[in-house]
Formats: structure tokens, C-alpha cells, sequence
């Protein structure tokens, strides 16, 4: 199988990315997949979430703005067999540092063109913002899968997202390439909040064949397992959000065999 880079995007914050980012890589490695997570966002949550805390060391930053390659920054997170490129603040500097480079926008695609050959899936967990970091993590992904909130308002911003993905599809088509959207990713669901539901009915509604089966329940596991430097299946193996990502990476591979 050929590399498969997905960016989890919403330019929305709170929504369930960096969560959906670590768990769905976490157990696409435990299928025996070649994962690698790269951490976009500058507040470096995902890192910090796997416990890695190594600020002083090189990053997606020095990545991006030097010729450091990507292979000299990837590392073993303790609890996941899942590899990683961590993020730091520096990144929120990536917007004025690249100002004056005409290739801007594609500097992570090629950062990623030699370590495509060790990996089944890179997954790019993206800040909450359609910025310079959003934009290259587009050029660089086959897909995206856009997690959304099962709350109020959780479709208000979406129509920017998927205007922003088919600005950069139209110009990755001019170089024979494209990015489609991998699917929709419900999270976050209450069961017994009648209106999460009717926001899981709108959603369908919209972009029906789009949205995940897999919906990912609102589960106090999932929120506490990245303070012990743990994704939710190392954490709690038998929670609900454990088995609802396990499922979603059996969804997605299958959607791609
Ligand atoms: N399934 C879940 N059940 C309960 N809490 C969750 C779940 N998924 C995420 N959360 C919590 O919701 C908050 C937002 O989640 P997360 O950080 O994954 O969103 P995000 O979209 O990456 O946010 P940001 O836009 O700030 O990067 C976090 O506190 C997280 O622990
Ligand atoms: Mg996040």
C-alpha cells in the first residue's frame, strides 16, 4: 500500500481534532499500520498528549523553515507504537517567517515526499484557524476528515472549510494532483441530549454518504487520557471512545482497501 497523508482539519476550535488525531492514529497502529502523527498546531497539544515534552529538541518548525529533514525529528511516543514529529510555539511564526517564499504554501509536501516511503498514514493534526499551517497541511494531504461537534452551531464554519479545500483542490488539479474529503467525523456525541441528535440528523442530511458511521460519544476517558501521556485505548481499553476508534480506524481502512 502507498502512503496515505490525511490532514484532520476544522478551522473551529474545541472540536475533537487533536483527540481524533492521536486515538484514530493510535489505533491505525495497532492494526499493524506504519503511522506517522505530525503536530501542526503551535500550542503542541497533541505532543504534550503523548508526553512529549522535549522543547529544547528540533520540531515541525525547524522542519519547515530550515533544511532540517523530517527523519531527524521523528519520535517514539512511550504509550503508542504510533511515531511522531512534535510541534512548539515557534510555529506560530511560520506565517511572517515564510512571508517573502513564493513556494509558502507547499513547504510540508516536500518535507514529506521522503518519508512517504516508510508509512501506510501521516496524519496532520491542524490548528483551529485556515492559516499558512492549514493551507500547507491541504497541498500535502490526499484527504481530510473534518471532526464536528455534535452541538449548537457545529455546522457554522464548515461552508469556509470546504471553500478553502476546493480553492487548494483546484490547484493541486493544475499539478495533477487532488484532496478530497475523507469524511465528516461526529464527536463528541451526548446520547441523551436530544438536541446532540438532531445536530447528528442535520449533518447527515447535508452530506449524507460523507459522514463517518462511526460516531465518537462525549466519554470522560477520552478527555482524561492526555494527562497521563496516553491515548484512550493505552488508557482505558474498554471505554466507549476506545472502541468507537477502533471501529473508525476499521471504518477508514476498509473505506480505502
Ligand atoms: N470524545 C470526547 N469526550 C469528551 N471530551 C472530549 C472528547 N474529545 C475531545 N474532548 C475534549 O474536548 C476538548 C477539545 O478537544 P480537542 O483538543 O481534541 O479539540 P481540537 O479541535 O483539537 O481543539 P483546538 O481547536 O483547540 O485544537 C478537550 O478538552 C478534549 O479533552
Ligand atoms: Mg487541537
Amino acid at each position: 500500500m502507498s502512503c496515505k497523508v490525511i490532514a484532520i482539519t476544522n478551522q473551529k476550535g474545541g472540536v475533537g481534532k487533536t483527540t481524533t488525531s492521536i486515538n484514530l492514529s493510535d489505533a491505525l497502529a495497532r492494526m499493524d499500520k506504519k503511522v506517522l502523527l505530525i503536530d501542526l498546531d503551535p500550542q503542541a497539544s497533541a505532543s504534550l498528549s503523548l508526553a512529549m515534552t522535549r522543547y529544547d529538541g528540533k520540531n515541525i518548525f525547524d522542519v519547515l523553515t530550515s533544511d532540517t529533514s523530517i527523519l531527524d525529528v521523528i519520535e517514539q511516543p512511550q504509550h503508542s507504537k504510533v511515531q511522531m514529529v512534535v510541534s512548539n510555539i515557534a510555529l506560530s511564526t511560520l506565517e511572517i517567517k515564510t512571508i517573502d517564499n513564493p513556494e509558502r504554501e507547499f513547504l510540508l509536501d516536500q518535507k514529506l515526499q521522503e518519508v512517504k516511503p516508510y508509512y501506510d498514514y501521516i496524519i496532520l493534526d491542524c490548528p483551529p484557524s485556515l492559516g499558512i499551517i492549514t493551507i500547507n497541511s491541504l497541498y500535502a494531504a490526499d484527504s481530510c476528515l473534518i471532526p464536528v461537534q455534535c452541538q449548537f452551531l457545529a455546522i457554522d464554519g464548515l461552508t469556509q472549510l470546504l471553500n478553502t479545500i476546493k480553492i487548494v483542490q483546484k490547484k493541486k488539479k493544475f499539478n495533477n494532483k487532488n484532496i478530497y474529503i475523507e469524511g465528516i467525523l461526529l464527536t463528541m456525541l451526548d446520547k441523551r441530549v436530544v438536541a446532540s441528535w438532531e445536530v447528528v440528523n442535520e449533518i447527515k442530511e447535508c452530506f449524507g454518504e460523507k459522514v463517518f458511521k462511526t460516531i465518537i460519544n462525549s466519554n470522560v476517558k477520552a478527555q482524561i487520557a492526555p494527562r497521563y501521556g496516553k491515548p484512550v485505548i493505552a488508557f482505558a481499553s474498554r471505554s466507549p471512545a476506545s472502541k468507537q476508534y477502533k471501529e473508525l480506524a476499521k471504518e477508514l481502512v476498509k473505506n480505502n482497501g
